[in-house]
């Protein structure tokens, strides 16, 4: 086979033919014309190679593996569980990166000092592009409400519905929002000094921070386990649950029951559904995942909780969470 054809094949291109030559992984004949001839043997090496450069081999590495032909089989497994470790390494390396970086923003965001916002929405590299929230709550955060959800009834009786919730407690009671967003519900609410809000986006934080200055800014993601001594005595989420899909919306609903005190209350608002034909009845053109209430309740029991359920709208309901009474 000629280079064209092995890459055509193989999806491998002329550049990469050159540095597995180049580094001993694969020896092509010359042809009359001096053109490169790929034998069979060759192939089968080159789909080898792909395969281990995929698994994260170094090309040195590859050629060492190629090279301890006694033993074969024992040298990859041995490079496979070397490899695994390197990469459990990484791993943990990544993982407090994250954590400090996260730590970082955090720290900012606690701190007073003023963050130009138009910088934020207004740069954007390309990498902005490839990495932001999946979501796309980064780009929905500056209107949000206005833009998407003003003329929306059932949105407004929910949020309407939580802020009476809220009304009845002292000023000063401890409350995590958990997928805050820009802080809406808190426009009439704002002489709460205790409210933390979580969210996931950096946007919709910065805009959460002008809407409601005394609240505490959080990015999290609500799937994160959370710290071991975070408790509070309300906590609320409002129309979060449906931008999850259902396997997170359990890991969500447990991290939400673990962060509220034992006699504190998780207030979830949310579009719910009857059946499953209900849901595809009432599929926008999003993504969404509205939850079964049924199957929801049996979760939060199954979570050692009661949910005392307030329907609010066709399908938004108020649920109110609290420790099951033995
Ligand atoms: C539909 S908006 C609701 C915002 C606000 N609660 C309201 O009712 O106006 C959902 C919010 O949840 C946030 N969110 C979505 N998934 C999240 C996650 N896994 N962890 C934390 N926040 C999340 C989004 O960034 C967005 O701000």
């Amino acid at each position: 086979m000629n280079t064209k054809e092995i890459c055509k094949q193989l999806s491998v291109t002329t550049k990469m033919l050159r540095v597995y030559e180049e580094g001993g992984l694969i020896h092509p004949l010359r042809g009359d014309n001096n053109y490169r001839e790929y034998s069979e043997e060759d192939v089968l090496r080159i789909q080898m190679i792909v395969m281990l450069r995929n698994l994260g081999f170094s090309v040195k590495d590859i050629d060492k593996i190629f090279r301890e032909k006694e033993n074969h089989l024992d040298s990859v497994l041995y490079a496979f569980y070397f490899q695994l470790q390197a990469i459990k390494l990484q791993q943990r390396q990544l993982d407090e990166n994250r954590n400090n970086i996260t730590d970082a923003i955090n720290q900012m965001l606690a701190g007073n000092s003023p963050v130009d916002r138009v910088l934020l929405q207004n740069e954007r590299s390309s990498i902005y592009d490839e990495v932001r929230n999946h979501s796309d709550f980064d780009d929905m955060a500056e209107d949000y409400v206005e833009r998407f959800l003003k003329e929306n009834k059932e949105y407004h009786a929910g949020i309407a519905e939580a802020r009476q919730f809220l009304d009845g407690f002292d000023r000063d009671t401890k409350i995590l929002d958990a997928g805050g967003g820009t802080c809406y519900l808190w426009k009439e609410l704002s002489d709460f000094t205790n409210v933390t809000i979580l969210d996931n986006s950096l946007p919709m934080l910065m805009y959460a921070r002008q809407n409601f200055p005394a609240g505490k800014c959080l990015l999290r993601d609500v799937l994160e386990p959370p710290e071991e001594k975070e408790s509070y005595d309300v906590v609320i989420s409002t129309f979060l649950f449906h931008h999850m899909p259902y396997d997170q919306q359990r890991i969500a609903l447990q991290n939400l029951i673990g962060v509220k005190k034992l006699h504190g209350i998780l207030y979830i608002v949310e579009r719910f559904c009857e059946d499953e034909e209900e849901i595809e009845r009432s599929r926008g053109r999003s993504i969404d995942y509205k939850p079964l209430i049924h199957p929801f309740v049996e979760m939060c029991e199954e979570m050692g909780c009661q949910a005392e359920v307030v329907r609010v709208g066709q399908l938004v309901r108020c649920l109110k969470i609290t420790e099951m009474k033995m």
